[in-house]
């Protein structure tokens, strides 16, 4: 018997009714989204021409306080506008369509889950989402249409209201910042399920993180990813399925006899999405965007005087250093 075998009879047993599924950013990879964390391709690592102090600088709202602008040189590469659900997503869908769906929490802020039709009132954005935006420092909202102009071009938004200077920030959870109020009522849900399903995350940031051990010994724990994470394994009933994620659940679709219809629901996902298409002019890919903003921070000898000043009282005239290299 195989671990998708052996998922695929727990649910089809009939007594697995409370699904809670931990998501993040492996299961959008396939959407054109890169992860964080993976060698090579992942975010972080590819950050580094861009000299951050450290690559996780460029979300912290400590840094992005002092220094937006690396966060959106390289926003409209992260902006979910053109991406479409993976078959991952129709099968959280699916599961949300058979009643198993208890809850999702997911770490990612491309809002995928809800295009493919899961329902908002079963998902957490646990790190927030680019569909609203607030200035960091008076927490003004921010136009929808000015934000999108900023980001399509890659430039800083400030705040609108005279005298307070702060930059815009999509409400998104950057490192040092809280997660939504509701995170604390929803956890409440780990214990209560009777199958975890965790897909597409190293694990590795809290507190997402610690949800799987939240779950009741003896329940199952079940983990589609490239690559082991956290504790799984370590519990007798875990099943860890260490490969990509649409071909796990396409496996499991079809152990279920679940195939034709998550194909069909993805299909429509797409097809919705597609509709709704926006013109953001030439598109220009994540590795061309820190390459471009590279080059003009390197070539840049007139960080202006007041954002160097910020930089220094902030970061240190080491990173200031950095910053302007030709000073
Ligand atoms: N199929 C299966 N696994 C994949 C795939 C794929 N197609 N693509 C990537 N992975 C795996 C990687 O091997 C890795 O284990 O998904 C995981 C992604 O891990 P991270 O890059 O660390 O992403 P995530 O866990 O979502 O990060 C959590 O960190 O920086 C913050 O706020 C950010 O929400 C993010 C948080």
């Amino acid at each position: 018997m195989t671990d998708i075998d052996t998922v695929a009879a727990l649910i089809k047993s009939g007594r697995i009714n409370r699904v809670v599924v931990l998501v993040g950013a492996g299961i959008s990879t396939t959407a054109g989204i890169p992860d964080f964390r993976s060698p090579n391709t992942g975010i972080y690592e590819r950050l580094k021409p861009l000299n951050l102090p450290y690559p996780e600088a460029i979300f912290h709202i400590n840094y992005f306080q002092h220094t937006p602008e690396p966060f959106y040189a390289i926003a409209r590469a992260r902006h979910p506008r053109t991406l479409k659900p993976t078959i991952t997503h129709a099968f959280l869908a699916l599961l949300a369509k058979k009643n198993l769906l208890y809850f999702l929490f997911t770490q990612n802020i491309d809002g995928l889950e809800h295009d493919a039709g899961v329902p908002e009132d079963k998902i957490l954005n646990a790190h927030g989402s680019w569909q609203t935006q607030r200035c960091w420092k008076c927490e003004t909202p921010y136009p929808d249409d000015l934000m999108k102009q900023a980001i399509a071009k890659g430039v800083v938004p400030y705040c609108q209201v005279p005298d307070c200077g702060g930059a815009v920030k999509p409400d998104v959870v950057f490192f040092g910042e809280s997660l939504p109020a509701e995170f604390d009522q929803q956890q409440k849900k780990v214990p209560e399920a009777d199958l975890m399903l965790v897909m597409g995350t190293s694990l590795k940031v809290a507190p997402c993180s610690v949800l799987p051990r939240q779950v009741h010994l003896g329940v199952p724990r079940v983990l589609i990813n490239r690559e082991t994470a956290g504790d799984f394994g370590k519990r007798p009933e875990d099943v860890c399925i260490l490969k990509n994620c649409d071909e796990g659940v396409h496996e499991l679709a079809d152990v279920l006899g679940w195939a034709d219809e998550m194909g069909q629901l993805w299909r429509d996902a797409v097809a919705r999405k597609e509709e709704v298409q926006e013109d953001w002019g030439e598109e220009e890919s994540l590795d061309e965007l820190i390459d471009k903003y590279a080059k003009k921070v390197k070539n840049s000898r007139n960080i202006s005087d007041g954002h160097k000043r910020m930089l220094e009282e902030h970061l240190g005239q080491k990173f200031a250093g950095i910053l302007a290299p030709g000073k």
